[in-house]
């Protein structure tokens, strides 16, 4: 059943029951097709509310920047809020990768994944970093002994035991990374298929969810340790896309090389699917002369795979993580949580046109990469 129900009652984040699907199918025919056309006049009216809103804001001129901000904000307010992204034809696996340390990998993971959510999505994070940052900003459980990726890792445990949901967003879940997850690396070098471990689990807990009659997940984000090691090639073989937090700032594009051929090997030797489709540009801060020029150079070096809208350095961003929330639930309204949810909306509405070989194995329902980023796109 598709959880963005047709007829159902919607809660605050669009989920709910389906009336329509109780109904007998004339019935059930009669209220698709009544509610596939009010769907068009509201989804146009709903646009054309939108458009006019933001027409009537004051204009911004650029020698006054705070009110540019503002104006900015007012913005993506109205156009955000509310709005429902839409579903992948598949499930999309993104593993969020920089070895480099402190680039915002997981701030990126766990706010792009609430914001998924928050617009309607069924979203699932990995955590496959010892540190477990992600599973500390999503709230959820990591003590020692919490089942977790470590235990589906090296024990084999099914992913269903180590899944929790996010506390705060309906529709977001964590397999989580506790301490024990440090010794992995040494433990998988000796063990058989180390390197598609993940993948396998994952594809068994997809499996899982379908024959439980779950909604489909329709993102799954890996968030990854700062290192190459076996839990990083882990993420990559599991994911099919990779997106690559780059922050604003000197030495930001040192590594990056290094981190393509090593994307490179995995594409060739275990996982031909595997493709760079999206970078983001975090810490980004307008003022400094620094991260305009960084900004240019990615834009420059990749201009189809680099999101239009990058991620301001911003206080709300930073504290969120201590009261173990992500910013769209901690500051809601603030510029850092409107840049993800813009970002977010960018990232789906880039996959809504699936291309024909979108499933990358067959009976997988796992999405391939994307028509404007394949692999073949070179940089300049
Ligand atoms: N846009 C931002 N504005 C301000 N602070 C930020 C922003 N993004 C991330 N940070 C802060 O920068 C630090 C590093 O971010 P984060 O932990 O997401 O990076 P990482 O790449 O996952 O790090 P690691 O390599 O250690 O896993 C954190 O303290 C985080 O709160
Ligand atoms: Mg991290």
């Amino acid at each position: 059943m598709d959880e963005h129900g047709a007829g159902g009652t919607l809660d605050d984040h669009g989920r709910g029951p389906d009336a329509a699907t109780t109904a007998s199918p004339d019935v059930r025919r009669r209220a698709d097709v009544g509610v596939a056309s009010a769907r068009g006049v509201v989804g146009d009216a709903d646009e054309w509310r939108r458009a006019a809103l933001v027409s009537s804001l004051p204009t911004a001129t650029p020698d006054t920047p705070l009110m540019a901000e503002l104006h900015q904000d007012a913005r993506r307010r109205i156009e955000l809020r509310g709005r429902r992204f839409p579903r992948p034809a598949s499930t999309r696996i993104i593993t969020v990768a920089n070895q480099k340390g402190g680039v915002g990998k997981t701030t990126t993971t766990v706010n792009l994944a609430a914001a998924l959510a928050q617009s309607g999505l069924t979203v699932l994070v990995i955590d496959t970093d010892p540190q477990g940052n992600a599973s500390t900003a999503l709230g959820v459980d990591h003590r020692a002994g919490t089942p977790s990726v470590y235990e589906v890792l090296v024990e084999s445990a099914p992913m269903q035991e180590a899944v929790q949901e996010s506390p705060d967003v309906p529709g977001l879940f964590c397999v989580p990374a506790t301490i024990d997850l440090s010794g992995a690396e040494i433990e998988l070098v000796s063990m058989v298929a180390r390197e598609t471990r993940l993948r396998t689990a994952l594809d068994h807990y997809l499996s899982w969810r379908a024959e439980q009659g779950q909604p489909r997940i329709d993102y799954v984000l890996v968030d990854c340790p700062p290192s190459l090691g076996l839990l990083t090639v882990n993420a990559f073989v599991v994911g099919r896309e990779v997106l690559i937090p780059i922050q604003c700032e000197y030495y930001a594009l040192e590594g990056l090389s290094q981190l393509l051929k090593t994307i490179d090997l995995i594409q060739a030797h275990l996982n031909p699917t595997l493709h760079v489709s999206t970078i983001l540009l975090t810490m980004y801060d307008a003022r400094t002369r620094l991260a305009q020029q960084v900004a240019a150079e990615v834009r420059t070096h990749f201009p189809d795979r680099t999101l239009r809208t990058s991620v301001p350095r911003s206080v709300r961003i930073s504290e969120a993580p201590s009261y173990g929330q992500t910013v769209l639930t901690y500051d809601p309204g603030s510029s850092g949580a409107l840049a993800y949810l813009e970002a977010a909306r960018e990232l789906a509405e880039r996959a809504a046109v699936p291309r024909a070989e979108g499933a990358a194995r067959a009976g997988s329902g796992v999405a391939g990469p994307s028509d404007q980023m394949s692999s073949g796109e070179e940089e300049r």
